[in-house]
């Protein structure tokens, strides 16, 4: 998969791309990045890429043409997806993230200011995604989070023992508590079953606590699985913030 990001400050995404999975995934050709400075396309004496907005109202805005001298130059094909981070698209979940992991090309625009040039958005841009409910200075740290997750699911990325299979979020539900040595910590103990070998007892151990913590922290997930009735005996019986 290729992923070109356009930004302003590259220098912020760069360093994180030289690092960990990320640096392996590229290493082991699974993933090409290219980081593109938006101020690269921008034509004129003084290179500017933003300006003040028509009708008044506080902020810059980025201005199209460099955004479209950007995009056109990455000669994105018909099936690429074009993203702008923004605060007002799509809500980035684990699901969006595996979704995206499966495309060929995508393209990331990071947003500055106060935003870009409508028509960027309605000519340029196929999705929008916001990384949660708050505001960054820019896009850049929005484009890395996706660039991680969406990293970390493409196939072969991944070791068998990092797997991304049991992750929190994988299958709808968070990721359950996890022990490593010593057994026996200033006095705190790693529950007895994980110490017994019974792989079907410890599997059940893991899903169970995976649902009282999905129950207890985020109950919304749990209306996008089935439960059985004794998933649902479970929740009711340890899960303590009454909302099940
Ligand atoms: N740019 C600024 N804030 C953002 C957010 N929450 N998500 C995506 N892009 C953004």
């Amino acid at each position: 998969m290729k992923i070109d990001v356009i930004a302003l400050f590259p220098e912020i995404i760069i360093p994180a791309l030289q690092v960990s999975i990320l640096k392996r995934a590229q290493e082991a050709g699974h993933l090409t990045i290219n980081v593109h400075n938006l101020r690269d396309f921008a034509t004129g004496r003084h290179q500017s890429v933003d300006d003040y907005p028509y009708g008044g109202g506080a902020g810059m805005i980025l201005k199209p043409e460099p955004l479209f001298a950007a995009v056109r130059a990455l000669s994105p094909g018909p099936d690429a997806r074009v993203i702008f981070l923004t605060p007002q698209g799509k809500p980035c979940t684990q699901r969006i993230a595996e979704a995206l992991s499966l495309e060929s090309h995508i393209i990331l625009i990071c947003g500055r200011y106060k935003g870009i040039d409508e028509r960027v958005r309605q000519k340029l841009v196929t999705d929008e995604i916001s990384i949660g409910d708050y505001v960054l200075s820019g896009g850049e740290i929005p484009a890395l989070v996706l660039i991680d997750t969406i990293g970390r699911v493409l196939p072969g990325v991944l070791g068998d023992y990092e797997s991304a299979q049991d992750d929190s979020f994988s299958q709808h539900l968070l990721d359950h508590p996890h022990y490593t040595r010593p057994a026996d910590f200033e006095g705190m103990k790693v529950p007895e079953v994980l110490l017994t070998g019974h792989h079907e007892k410890i599997s059940r151990w893991k899903y169970e606590e995976s649902l009282r913590r999905t129950g207890t922290r985020r109950p919304d997930l749990l209306e996008n699985i089935e439960l059985t009735e004794e998933d649902t005996d479970f929740l009711n019986a340890s899960c303590t913030n009454g909302s099940i």
